[in-house]
This record gives structure tokens, C-alpha cells and sequence, in this order.
């Protein structure tokens, strides 16, 4: 057999489904709801502290661990807002975004045989990572209309050989923000078998309806078994700067720096002593950021419901899930290409967050983290869109 060819990893996963809705949305000339990054500018305070880092030269490698005005940031605020002590020297990781973060992490703490669990519908990147680690996922149905799991279920996911459970909130797709009631379930199973916790709380301050963030982090006996990921991306609306972080307990970190060193050396020198800044900005930022997105959520809300989908209202993050069953399609996917083709508007095929085989089919998932006039021309493009029948939740 010829050589020629992709690893068996690399084989065991597709494309992201995301890139290619982007991409067939370029082609067609459309509105992209699709791919997760805002279309209007990132604060102007964090743009210039990021010109300012490049004229003053600090054009060379930080130290592969992050540099240490973003550490101590880190560590400041996460222990200011949760009361959670950090020790920024022994306990963060600035990475290439939280992606390279997860990706670091899960290779850091993996071995072959080890078992991850992780809830679907999940960010599309968790399927990947578990592979190319070398995990064994072991997938638990988070159920509509508010996204809950059965206890049962959960806790018959875990065993002898489970070494994490990925959480992921504020969700994306979903919108749920995990309650404390929920978290204590989780945290309850992690203590039970010696399972770490990996918990992305990339959206953590995109959420709404006066809903609570808590860091599982936070609840007993999990700080020490606990790795929280977040970044700059959403926060600050700067997806393409790529930087993120972990936030680990001290016995983990080493694990994870040697992984991040050799995987990516660091993360851009003069975007970390951005986010130094970014990580300064006043509370008034957060509760402005939550209360724009907000908004966008309920304009977005209004729009797809008058368009014969049926949502499912976000608590946070910047996605609407919806049910296309109205639409008569048996596949999500061909639904998504006419939807781009025909339409104008691109979003992403529920399938793409989901293992089990035929969830997802009736889903398509929406992002409102754009401005209010393509918000509006997508409302315009979907007046075309004819139902076969309509249901409200
Ligand atoms: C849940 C979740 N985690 C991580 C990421 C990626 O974040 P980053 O830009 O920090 O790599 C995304 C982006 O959409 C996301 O939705």
C-alpha cells in the first residue's frame, strides 16, 4: 500500500464544516451566520495597545509560557471575580487561542486508553482533539428544549478509565449555561473517579437574562482537578488574534507548558501585551458587550421565528439553535447548502456538533455576533424561504 497518504488520525475526521459553510458562503455571495467571529471592529483601546506593543518593539519571542503582564492579568481577574486564588507563575499558560489551549491541554494529560467525556451537541473541535490525543470520547446527550442531561446517563459515562469530561459554558451550540446544580452533578463524578475537569468558558462573559457564570473551578475539591480554558477571541472580539490560555492546577501546568512550548513556541509577543490591556478594561465593557449581544440575540430570535424555524432561546454565547423541520428536508446539510445557494444565508448544519448518527438531522445553528444591517439583510434574503409547515416552541 502506498505511503502517499494521510495518517490514520488524520483520516478519522473530516473537514470543518464550519470553514466549508464560510467558504460555499464566499462563492455564493451571501450572509455569513455561520463561522462564530463578529463582522463590526474590536475596542479601539485594545487596537492601539497593540500597535503601541509593535512600535515599541516588543517584536520577539515571549516567554513560551506567556508573558507575564497577561499571566498576572489572568490570574488577577479570575481570582477577583471568583475569589479563586491563581498563582500566575504556576498556573497559566498563555497558548495560540484557546484551541491550541484544549489541544495542548488534552495532549498534556492523555495516554492511550484514557477516556474523555464530552456532551453533545459539542463545539466541533472537542471530536478532533480527543483523536489526535489519542482519547476515546465517551458522548452524553444534552436534550432540547433546555439543553439538560440525565444524571443517569452522565454518571454511566464515567469508569476506571476516565481521565477528563469536557465542559463547555456558556455553550456554543446551544446557548446553556450550565447551573450550579448541574456543575455539582459534574463535579461530584470528577471527585468520585480522579477525572479532571476541562472546562471552556470561552463565552464566559456573553450571557444573558441575568444568568450566572460560575467556574466549575469554584466548587469543592475542584480546583485542584480542574483546567479552565478561555482567550481574547470572544470577549474582545478579536478571533484572529489567537490568543488564549489555560488556567491549571500547578501539578498539570508543567505537563501542558512542555506541550505548548513544542507545539507553537507562543503566542504573538505584541497581542499578549494587549491583552493586558484588554483584561484592564472597566466591568462597564462586560455589561455593555452582554447587553449589545443581547439584543442582537433577541432581533435574531424574532427574525428566524417569523421565518418558520423553531428556536431555542440562548442563555449565552452568541448562537441560536434552531429545528428546521418546518422546511421538509430529511438532511440538514442539504438544507444548509440550499439555505446558502438559494438564499443567501449561510449557517451550520446541526449534524456537525453531534456524534450519534442521525442527531442534529433537523438542526441548523445560527451566530448573531454581527452588525445590525446583516442581521437585517439576512431577515430580507429569508423572506423567499417557504415552509411546509410551522411549529413554535
Ligand atoms: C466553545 C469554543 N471554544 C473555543 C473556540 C475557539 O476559540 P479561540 O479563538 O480562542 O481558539 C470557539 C470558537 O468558536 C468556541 O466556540
Amino acid at each position: 500500500m502506498s505511503k502517499l497518504t494521510g495518517s490514520r488520525k488524520a483520516t478519522q475526521f473530516t473537514e470543518s464544516v464550519i470553514r466549508e459553510m464560510t467558504r460555499l458562503n464566499q462563492m455564493y455571495g451571501g450572509v455569513n451566520l455561520s463561522q462564530g467571529f463578529p463582522d463590526f471592529p474590536a475596542p479601539a483601546a485594545i487596537k492601539d495597545a497593540a500597535c503601541e506593543a509593535i512600535r515599541a518593539d516588543v517584536n520577539q519571542y515571549a516567554v513560551t509560557w506567556g508573558a507575564r503582564p497577561l499571566r498576572d492579568a489572568i490570574a488577577r481577574e479570575f481570582t477577583r471575580r471568583y475569589g479563586l486564588p491563581i498563582v500566575a507563575d504556576e498556573q497559566v499558560t498563555v497558548c495560540c487561542g484557546s484551541t491550541e489551549a484544549m489541544m495542548a491541554t488534552m495532549m498534556a494529560i492523555i495516554d492511550p486508553g484514557d477516556e474523555v467525556v464530552i456532551f453533545e451537541p459539542f463545539y466541533e473541535n472537542y471530536g478532533p482533539d480527543a483523536i489526535l490525543s489519542g482519547a476515546t470520547p465517551r458522548y452524553v446527550t444534552l436534550h432540547e428544549p433546555d439543553w439538560t442531561f440525565d444524571p443517569a446517563q452522565l454518571a454511566a459515562a464515567f469508569n476506571d478509565k476516565t481521565k477528563a469530561i469536557i465542559l463547555n459554558t456558556p455553550n456554543n451550540p446551544t446557548g446553556k449555561v450550565f447551573s450550579r446544580d448541574e456543575l455539582e452533578t459534574i463535579a461530584a463524578l470528577c471527585r468520585k473517579w480522579d477525572a479532571i475537569a476541562i472546562s471552556d468558558e470561552i463565552y464566559e462573559h456573553i450571557i444573558y437574562d441575568g444568568q450566572q457564570h460560575i467556574p466549575i473551578a469554584t466548587l469543592e475539591g475542584m480546583a485542584d482537578r480542574t483546567i479552565t480554558l478561555n482567550g481574547l477571541s470572544k470577549t474582545y472580539s478579536v478571533t484572529g488574534w489567537r490568543v488564549g490560555w489555560t488556567i491549571s492546577p500547578p501539578s498539570l501546568t508543567g505537563a501542558i507548558r512542555k506541550v505548548h512550548d513544542f507545539l507553537t513556541v507562543g503566542a504573538a509577543a505584541p497581542l499578549q501585551e494587549a491583552g493586558a490591556v484588554a483584561l484592564g478594561l472597566p466591568d462597564d465593557y462586560y455589561l455593555k458587550l452582554a447587553a449589545n449581544y443581547q439584543q442582537r440575540r433577541d432581533v435574531l430570535l424574532e427574525v428566524l421565528t417569523r421565518h418558520h424555524f423553531t428556536v431555542y432561546k440562548p442563555l449565552g454565547a452568541y448562537y441560536i439553535m434552531t429545528d428546521i423541520s418546518a422546511f421538509g428536508f430529511d438532511d440538514d446539510v442539504e438544507f444548509a447548502r440550499y439555505l446558502v445557494r438559494e438564499i443567501g444565508v449561510a449557517a451550520v448544519p446541526g449534524s456537525s456538533f453531534y456524534k450519534t448518527p442521525g442527531a442534529g438531522r433537523t438542526k441548523l445553528r445560527f451566530c448573531f455576533c454581527k452588525r445590525d444591517e446583516t442581521i437585517a439583510d439576512a431577515d430580507k434574503r429569508m423572506e423567499r424561504l417557504v415552509p411546509a409547515g410551522v411549529q413554535i416552541h
